[in-house]
């Protein structure tokens, strides 16, 4: 890990210091900042804090706001709000899943996509409804989301 890394984890854990179980707080300062909440992150956290890496594990499995893995290049947002559930939202969370090979919270291997759960995007007359980085995907349909994501690699290859 580099040393500017560990300056930045050393400091946030300082910050927090006199805070009631700042736990969550640490880790959301770190993604915050450095961009997730890898394994070798949440091992220097554990070595310099009272948690034990298992105790943030648990907490990262737990919220699908955190990422293990880097972020890739564009980051896909999939709604699981009330309105996007019902109009078939987990069926396309399960799509993108399938078609991209990584859980949310993941990068695909090629570092072009992360993906991400969230409880609204705030259009919820589109739903279901995915974002693509600022770009909103409104009334996706099963089966349509490889021709979007197509769009991005080929735009790739472009550049
Ligand atoms: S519930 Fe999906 S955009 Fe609001």
């Amino acid at each position: 890990m580099e040393a500017k890394d560990k300056f930045i984890i050393d400091t946030i854990l300082d910050t927090y210091s006199n805070i009631d179980d700042p736990q969550l707080v640490i880790l959301q300062n770190i993604q915050e900042i450095l961009g997730y909440v890898g394994e070798e992150y949440l091992t220097y956290v554990s070595e310099n804090s009272e948690y034990s890496l298992t105790e943030l594990y648990g907490v990262v499995s737990f919220y699908p706001q955190f990422r293990f893995d880097p972020p890739g290049k564009h980051t896909i947002k999939v709604c699981s709000g009330t309105a996007c559930h019902v109009r078939g939202g987990s069926g396309i969370a399960q799509e993108l899943e399938d078609i991209l090979e990584i859980k949310p919270g993941g990068t695909t291997k090629d570092g072009l996509f992360s993906l991400e759960s969230v409880r609204c995007l705030g259009c919820c007359g589109l739903s279901p409804v995915i974002m693509i980085d600022e770009e909103t995907y409104g009334r996706v349909k099963k089966g349509g989301l490889q021709k979007i994501l197509d769009s991005y690699k080929t735009e790739e290859v472009a550049e």
